[in-house]
């Protein structure tokens, strides 16, 4: 065997650093994969941690990149090895990709914790991988760098740019209203997803993918560069050499992830337009390292930063479009004044000194502070006996005449009782009208699912009507828009008091005053609150996963973590498993 040469502090050296039967077993079996003796010489130990998989298309390309990660790895002196981890793709996965997320976050976890690895790549893309991904990591602690799919080039149809789920939305509005073919509606389905990446508009993959950058925890670039981009590809190959560097300087994800650096995550957030449910996964990350970030802290650092990003859902452009006119570095120069620019980054460089050398290429899609896509931006954490623990609104996706409004509820008391009555002529609505969705919220559903952008009613659609008050407690697409008030919490399934809502209520929204009420008298809600506890429905689910999750998954302001997640544990095992 080659002499050991592990450097004290390598967590790998406890494995195949021993001259004994345990180093023998741990090196032995590695060694049938082709590996030479001198790996094992107390050289770091990299993990690739992939979410790969053909059932999850925006991280289907991923191996490639992987190769790419190990490139860089292996020449910074390195031994590169790549694992799975569970993949969840947004598209396919019922009832939500979201319920499983913090399952990828415990496989992440334990994957990292359990194996001879000194530092970790997080290869993810489509929304929740990312974000299970780095609660994993978060709870072990160890250096850890991000590379990212990377978006879809631009949608294409008929001539004009498309983009993930925003136009899926709008055209689907669009057939039901009559504006639209549905052999029109088909051809746009071909060209909306024409290249490997994940949805090229400011939805939650592309969120969170910048807001790597803000949190330090990639390389520039990360969160714009198109996926089908060679430069991704070298991205991932300098990302390779920059966790060997990381690892040999003992920086751990906690070094990157400090309060000054989630507040830089959530200024860029507002200014980016970014999604809401970004909003959780954060919390969550927040909550995974102690770090002391609340709901109510998106609304107080995000006022008055500008939406500057003029990308869909909120504006015009899309990724491609804002990668090419200069990504986050560009973005933050404009932001500068505003961000901790001393917070370090993965690069070795500080924040402000990305910015330095950031020069942006496009004022139409990254907007000067002088002239806004929307004065309105990031989130507003709404308060009221409907949400005693918050609810969400986000002004740039939403029309300013309905901040203020008053109306009657429609309530639906499940998704299928919403997709059952919605388009009936007989419905009792009006554009007044305030549309309530319960059941949709982390242990009703289970796993809070996008639905909250719910359809409008035919009938108000044939009116023109565009936009109505809508609140749930559902999240709904990063991708999505509308006046729609997301993540009421306690939901109602928990007895929030959305479940005591009913049909002909008065409800009134003040976004500006960031109150949302129910004008029931208090001793009715008393009443009905008595009559709720008296027909609670038992808990559906008896067994297994979905067992776990509704027994200990927390509301929304808490990020939906499981209660037992939060906090960390680091990475020490002591015990052999031989
Ligand atoms: Fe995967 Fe949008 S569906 S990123």
């Amino acid at each position: 065997m080659t002499k050991d040469k592990s450097r004290p502090g390598l967590r790998s050296a406890l494995s195949f650093g021993k001259r004994d039967k345990d180093g023998f077993i741990h090196r032995s079996w590695m060694k049938s994969e082709g590996l030479p003796d001198d790996v094992f010489d107390g050289r770091p130990v990299i993990g690739i941690c992939n979410t790969w998989s053909e059932l999850t298309p925006c991280n289907a390309h991923l191996r490639d990149i992987a190769d790419h990660v190990k490139r860089g790895v292996w020449e910074a002196g390195a031994l590169p090895l790549e694992f799975p981890a569970m993949s969840l793709g947004e598209t396919q996965m019922r009832p939500t990709a979201m319920l499983f997320r913090n399952l990828l976050a415990m496989e992440v976890e334990e994957s990292i914790r359990g194996n001879p690895i000194d530092g970790v790549v997080l290869l993810g893309g489509c929304d929740k991988t990312t974000a299970g991904q780095l609660l994993g990591a978060a709870s072990v602690d160890l250096p850890t760098i991000v590379v990212s799919s990377g978006p879809m080039l631009n949608g294409k149809f008929r001539g004009a740019d498309i983009g993930s789920g925003t136009d899926v939305w709008r055209f689907s509005e669009d057939v039901r209203s009559g504006r639209m073919s549905l052999d029109d509606f088909m051809s746009a389905e071909e060209g909306m997803s024409r290249s490997p990446g994940t949805c090229m508009t400011m939805g939650t993959a592309s969120t969170i993918a910048c807001l790597t950058e803000a949190l330090g925890l990639s390389l520039p670039y990360n969160g714009t560069l198109p996926a089908a981009d060679s430069r991704r590809r070298a991205l991932a190959h300098k990302s390779g050499r920059a966790i060997v560097e990381l690892v040999t300087k003992g920086l751990s994800i906690s070094h990157f992830l400090t309060r000054h650096s989630f507040e830089n995550a959530i200024r860029l957030h507002a200014a980016l337009g970014g999604s809401t449910n970004v909003v959780i996964h954060l919390l969550a990350l927040a909550g995974r390292l102690g770090v002391p970030v609340s709901l109510q802290d998106f609304d107080d650092l995000g006022k008055g930063v500008p939406l500057l990003v003029d990308l869909q859902p909120s504006g015009r452009w899309l990724m491609e479009d804002f990668h090419y006119a200069g990504g986050v570095p560009a973005l933050s120069t404009r932001l500068r004044d505003r961000l901790h620019t001393d917070c370090d980054t993965v690069t070795g460089m500080k924040i402000g000194e990305i910015i330095d050398r950031a020069e942006t290429y496009n004022d139409e899609v990254i907007r000067p502070n002088a002239n806004p896509v929307d004065p309105n931006s990031g989130v507003w954490v709404l308060k009221g006996n409907l949400c005693p623990d918050g609810a969400i609104l986000k002004p740039s996706a939403a029309s300013s005449e309905l901040f203020h409004h008053r109306g009657r509820a429609l309530v639906f008391e499940s998704i299928e009782d919403f997709k059952e009555r919605i388009d009936d002529p007989g419905l009792d609505v009006d554009k007044e009208s305030v549309l309530v969705l319960k059941g949709c919220g982390p242990t009703g559903y289970p796993g809070m699912p996008e639905v909250g952008n719910m359809s409008l009613p035919k009938k108000l659609l044939a009116l023109g009507v565009r936009d109505m008050v809508r609140l749930t407690d559902a999240r709904m697409s990063g991708t999505a828009f509308g006046t729609i008030v997301l993540h009421v919490s306690p939901e109602s399934a928990v007895g929030g008091p959305l479940a005591l809502v009913r049909d002909g209520d008065q409800i009134e929204l003040d976004g500006p005053r960031r109150r949302l009420e129910l004008l029931v008298a208090e001793k009715e809600l008393v009443q009905r609150r008595a009559e709720w506890q008296r027909n609670r429905p038992p808990v559906k689910f008896k067994r297994g996963y979905y067992r776990l999750y509704v027994d200990h998954v927390l509301q929304a302001d808490r990020g939906c973590d499981l209660d037992f997640l939060v906090g960390k544990s680091d990475s020490l095992v002591e015990r052999e498993s031989h």
